[in-house]
């Protein structure tokens, strides 16, 4: 992805597992108003398709991400950094762990809703290429506000690399 240049040599990104709830739990709720709870985190991620991942940053999990994997699209439907981690591009590591599971003519997009207050995140999916795509009204429970549907799709060049991939091998 040519758009994301980062040094995030030192954040490792692997598959979320049990013992990690507490520090998962602590960064929600550091992290959203309206913070999920364990029990919502466990039903969610016993769904099929549903996967969560964290960051490591020596050895902390300084971040996590849940999504869900669709035929044509991946799916954010939590993500968050420690704020003691904010800033030193764990998200952008994340985001590009993500963008490297999109596949040429089948899964080929990544789509999120972002509160319309949350402007930090607007920026930050923004700058990595993510477009707002639609409005959904009223779409939260426990607020009014509305949502921003963003999305980022794969770019016409790394489909074609990846393309060029799959022939050559
Ligand atoms: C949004 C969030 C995930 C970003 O994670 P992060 O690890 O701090 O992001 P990065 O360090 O990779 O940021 C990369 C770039 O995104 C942009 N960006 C990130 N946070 C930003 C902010 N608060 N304001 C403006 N731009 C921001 C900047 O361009 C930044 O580059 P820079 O630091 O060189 O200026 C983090 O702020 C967070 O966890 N927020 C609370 C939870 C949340 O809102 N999750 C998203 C739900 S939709």
């Amino acid at each position: 992805m040519s758009s994301i240049e980062s040094d995030q040599s030192c954040v490792h990104i692997r598959w979320m597992i049990r013992r990690d709830m507490p520090s998962v739990l602590a960064i929600e709720g550091q992290s959203f108003e309206f913070p999920w709870t364990e029990e919502e985190f466990i039903r969610c991620l016993r769904q099929r398709d549903c996967i969560g991942m964290v960051a490591e940053r020596n050895e902390e999990v300084a971040g996590f991400m849940i999504y869900e994997l669709h035929k044509t699209r991946i799916h954010i439907l939590s993500f968050a950094v420690h704020p003691d981690f904010r800033r030193q591009m764990v998200g952008t590591a994340m985001v590009e762990k993500l963008v490297s599971k999109l596949a040429y003519q089948r899964r080929n997009r990544i789509v999120l809703e972002v509160r319309e207050t949350n402007l930090a995140a607007q920026l930050f999916f923004r700058q990595l290429g993510f477009r707002a795509t639609g409005v959904l009204k009223s779409f939260y429970e426990d607020t009014p506000e509305d949502a921003f549907l963003m999305q980022y799709r794969q770019a016409e060049e790394a489909a074609f690399d990846d393309a060029q991939k799959r022939i050559a091998s």
